[in-house]
């Protein structure tokens, strides 16, 4: 979480350079007020506009915007498309069949390069391998892959064949898997027989097999395997397939399925405020029109650029951001198997390099990591890299601090790139507020003003605005074409959890805090419901309780996030065990148990840092835990709060105790 007081007291400003702006696809101050002022003037007119230029249409849409049943908002819907014929064929069509897709860099430095013909034609001859296998328009698959080319054909083929797909992060777990395929009804898992990071190959498939076993799978007709290893597993003949078995022999054209533009083109889960994560159902249409525009407006991406994205495709970011935006546009992108630290910490750079990459996008995490990196071992300081093919360089997850962006500036971008802090979430689909780098003078820390036709602002309690300067919650007053169209199978949380009637309902309430300076300027300043924000992965506290309470020894726990210089954010819990309080060194095993434990039950990002054990929880005498407490506790701080409504104060010495 952002510190308030030292970013509201930067003053530091940098505005883009002369040349920058003049060859920028959005230009100057001008430039983007006209965007915002057409926004304003003509709001469908302004997105239909865009829609039209974007897309290609199989039968062209009439209505722009359907709001009849808000806040169900439904974009361009008596339009069809197909999405992956839009980020594919559109360019072998129009004579750039040729130009590189994909430079697929493997974990051990190999490089593959794949040209638009050649992805179009995998994708087709997958697709017609899953229609061979009876799949079809409205099933819905799960992709559990590790980073690979493989990994955005399955995107693809899917989307050539109107299948929904859920991709599930390689390093969630099978319990996680499990749930994902049970609450999305997927009857096919596209996977891998493992993955390869940092110089390891860790198995995937096992714990495809791991999720079956927790029951509830049965829909499942069959798991596609691609071969990444050649690790030997349980066969099982029938249900497992091979995806170059799935592949071989089949034809390299493979007619695109016209789906409605409201087709749920995917569903990914994200952390919500409950303990269960909640299925974001996102479009066909408004989503890629998103994608597309923002890769166009945010990177200013060039016909010669070469982009590079390095988050993985089982988050919103490698959604939007690798397997749609940057192929609608035309890109030529990098894909990376890899970690930013193997073999060493010079490897983004080094890549940087290699591949001459032009524009750059990647996580605070991974930014202050390599700044650490960097301190620890100089020879692979990225000054000793010839990074002078950057022309734009990004951050997205988390709050970026001044410092970080300051080093990220010098050292990666040269003083020359135009930082683009863009603000989002997997809600939105796509960029809401960031600089646009031809635009917007930047201010370290600041993801700076909404784009154009985002009408985001600051409102209170009530959904009234706030004056310039004071905080309150982030909301977008009017809805856009990528938005979030449903939670999936649970249409009461998506009212309740993003339109909630006390801001009056028609304001999407994004769950962050935001405060606007006296230039216009949002600084988000973190989660205001129980999300925690860990590496820029977003992570439920009461996800992260109920895996804990449901280890044997565990009869309460309570879980809350602590400021971390890596991390962004560090999970805490207060655990109360079935039995005595223990003491040190067993507590310290039992710690180290339940880290085992929530791992497996959630992935190795949910694991907390630090356990501390009581004989109770601070509850005020209704029962209710005080979190409040425990987040100053975390931070080892003092409780200079009123306790008095404290049905147990001696309780916050004992958990104020690390191990
Ligand atoms: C939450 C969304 C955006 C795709 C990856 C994360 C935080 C995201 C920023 C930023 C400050 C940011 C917010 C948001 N966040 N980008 N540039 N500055 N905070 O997507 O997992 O859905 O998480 O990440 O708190 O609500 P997500």
């Amino acid at each position: 979480m952002a510190n308030l007081d030292s970013v509201l007291t930067e003053t530091r400003v940098f505005p883009p350079s002369k040349d920058f702006v003049a060859q920028a696809n959005v230009s100057g101050p001008e430039g983007y007020q006209a965007l915002c002022d057409e926004a304003e003037r003509d709001f469908e007119g302004f997105w239909a506009r865009l829609a039209r230029e974007h897309i290609q249409w199989a039968k062209p849409f009439t209505r722009t915007l359907d709001e009849s049943n808000a806040p169900f908002y439904k974009w361009f819907d008596d339009g069809e498309l197909n999405v992956s014929a839009n980020c594919l064929d559109v360019h072998v069509d129009n004579g750039r069949g040729d130009k590189v897709a994909i430079i697929f860099e493997s974990d051990d430095g190999k490089t593959t390069q794949v040209t638009y013909r050649d992805l179009l034609a995998r994708v087709c001859r997958f697709a017609n391998g899953l229609k061979a296998l009876g799949y079809k328009t409205g099933d819905r698959s799960i992709i559990y892959m590790p980073m690979s080319v493989e990994a955005v054909v399955a995107m693809q083929a899917c989307a050539r064949l109107g299948i929904t797909h859920s991709v599930v992060f390689g390093g969630f777990s099978a319990k996680s898997l499990q749930e994902r395929i049970v609450d999305v009804g997927a009857t096919l898992v596209i996977t891998a027989d493992a993955q390869q990071r940092g110089g390891k190959t860790i198995p995937l498939k096992p714990a495809v097999e791991e999720a079956f076993g927790l029951g509830g799978c049965e829909a499942i007709r069959n798991v596609v395997v691609y071969k990444r290893a050649d690790v030997a597993g349980n066969w099982e003949e029938g249900r497992d397939v091979w995806m170059h078995d799935v592949e071989a022999g089949q034809s390299d054209t493979c007619e695109p399925v016209i789906v409605n533009a409201e087709h749920p083109l995917f569903i990914l889960y994200t952390s919500g405020s409950t303990g269960k994560p909640k299925g974001v159902q996102h479009s066909s249409a408004g989503f890629l029109l998103w994608a597309h525009l923002t890769v166009k407006w945010t990177f200013d991406l060039k016909p010669d650029d070469v982009y590079w994205c390095t988050a993985d495709v089982g988050w919103i970011t490698g959604h939007s951001y690798i397997a749609y935006g940057p192929l609608a546009a035309g890109a030529t992108q990098v894909v990376f198997e890899g970690v930013p630290t193997f073999p060493n910490a010079g490897r983004f750079w080094d890549m940087i390099q290699k591949h001459k990459v032009s524009i750059f996008y990647t996580a605070p995490t991974a930014i202050r990591s390599l700044v650490k990196a960097a301190e620890g071992s100089p020879e692979h300081h990225p000054q000793k890299y010839d990074l002078s093919s950057l022309r734009v360089i990004g951050s997205v997850g988390e709050p970026i601090n001044p410092e970080a962006w300051m080093w990220y500036y010098k050292n990666v971008g040269g003083e020359r790139c135009p930082i683009v802090d863009t603000w989002w979430q997997t809600e939105t689909g796509g960029h809401m507020i960031t600089p646009l780098p031809g635009v917007t003078p930047l201010k370290p820390g600041s993801c700076t003003t909404p784009l154009p036709g985002i009408m985001a602002a600051i409102v209170d309690e009530t959904g009234g605005d706030v004056e310039l300067g004071k905080g309150g919650f982030l909301v977008i007053k009017r809805p856009w074409p990528a938005m979030i169209r449903n939670i999936w199978g649970d249409p009461e949380r998506f009212k309740k959890s993003y339109y909630p009637e006390e801001l009056g309902g028609t304001y999407y309430l994004a769950g962050d805090s935001a405060n606007r300076d006296t230039d216009g300027y949002f600084w988000i300043m973190g989660r205001v419901d129980d999300v925690l924000n860990v590496s820029g992965h977003r992570l439920g506290t009461m996800e992260v309780e109920s895996a804990l309470v449901s280890h044997p020894l565990v009869a309460e726990a309570a879980v809350v996030g602590r400021p971390d210089d890596l991390t962004g954010e560090a999970i805490v819990a207060f655990v109360v065990l079935k039995k005595a309080r223990p003491d040190d060194a067993e507590a310290a095993e039992i710690a180290k148990d339940l880290r085992a434990w929530v791992a497996r039950e959630i992935g190795p990002i949910a694991k907390p840092k630090d356990i501390r054990f009581g004989d109770n929880l601070p509850k005020t005498r209704s029962g209710k835990i005080m979190r409040r407490l425990l987040r100053v506790v975390a931070k080892g701080e003092e409780v200079t709060q009123d306790v008095s409504t404290l049905e147990n104060p001696a309780i916050l010495d004992q958990l104020g105790k690390a191990l």
